[in-house]
């Protein structure tokens, strides 16, 4: 039976996929803050889930946290990181900008070498995190959001080229770049080309099964990141 951890499946995207997990025969330890609703994951699959909270601004615990999943599973297969938090913040607060470079930044860094070196131990496994189309430029209402992105988009891509260190050819890192999914992240009406969160997860699920480097949800994303990264500055000041 093969072995999963999902970062940040209490809700979302991470729930999702955790979902998908088990129907897949997986075994899946469920981690996040809000340690009622991860119980109340379990209860659906008592055998196949296992639930751990974890804070991963709490670097420290986040690295306990793995350990003992380590050893509980053996091995794992599959690591995929979805926590993250992302805000509106045009006024620059100070507690939101600090809140998600730990939640976005510090906790995903900590979670991806945990798994990158994990793997190279073992010879095999698969590190999975969810960036975000965000990544490609900066933006003026979430600066720490959209950086925090472009930080983990950059961090994947070095290991990546990490994985060349390892023999083997077993160990992947594939880069999720969602657009707009209907979970609690995306607030507000009316958002441009939302996705559902089944529709997303589905896309995503596929992308984690074919090993993918890099995929754009949805696939119309592909075509905005290609425009992302042409515009000139000074008109992404103008028109955002
Ligand atoms: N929805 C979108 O439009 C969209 C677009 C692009 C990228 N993304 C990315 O997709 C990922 C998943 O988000 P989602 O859309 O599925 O939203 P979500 O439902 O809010 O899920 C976020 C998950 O992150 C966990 N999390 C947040 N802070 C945490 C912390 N300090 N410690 C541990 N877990 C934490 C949450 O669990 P707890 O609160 O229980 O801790 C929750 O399980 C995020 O990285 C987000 O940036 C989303």
């Amino acid at each position: 039976m093969p072995n999963a951890i999902v970062f940040g499946a209490t809700s979302g995207i991470g729930k999702q996929l955790a979902n998908y997990l088990v129907a897949d025969g997986y075994k899946v330890a469920i981690t996040g803050r809000r340690l009622q609703k991860l119980n109340t994951i379990k209860t659906t699959k008592p055998n196949r889930y296992f639930v751990w909270e974890n804070d991963v601004q709490n670097v420290e615990n986040t690295e306990v946290v793995f350990k003992q999943i380590v050893e509980e599973f053996g091995s794992i297969d599959l690591v995929i990181h979805c926590s993250g938090i992302g805000y509106e913040n045009p006024e620059l607060d100070w507690q939101k900008e600090q809140d998600t470079i730990k939640t976005n930044v510090l906790g995903a860094t900590r979670i991806y070498d945990l798994a990158i070196n994990l793997f190279k131990t073992q010879g095999f496994g698969h590190l999975v995190s969810i960036s975000s189309i965000a990544s490609l430029r900066g933006n003026r209402h979430s600066p720490a959001y959209f950086a925090s992105k472009a930080f983990q988009v950059n961090y994947l891509e070095s290991l990546y080229f990490k994985t060349k260190e390892i023999k083997g050819g077993k160990v992947f890192v594939t880069d999720i770049r969602p657009g707009f999914v209907d979970t609690r992240m995306a607030l507000g009406e009316g958002i441009f080309w939302m996705a559902s969160l089944e529709k997303a997860s589905k896309q995503i699920y596929s992308a984690i099964k074919r090993k993918n480097r890099r995929v754009y949800i949805s696939k119309r994303w592909i075509l905005i990141a290609w425009v992302l990264k042409i515009v000139p500055s000074w008109l992404m000041k103008k028109v955002m």
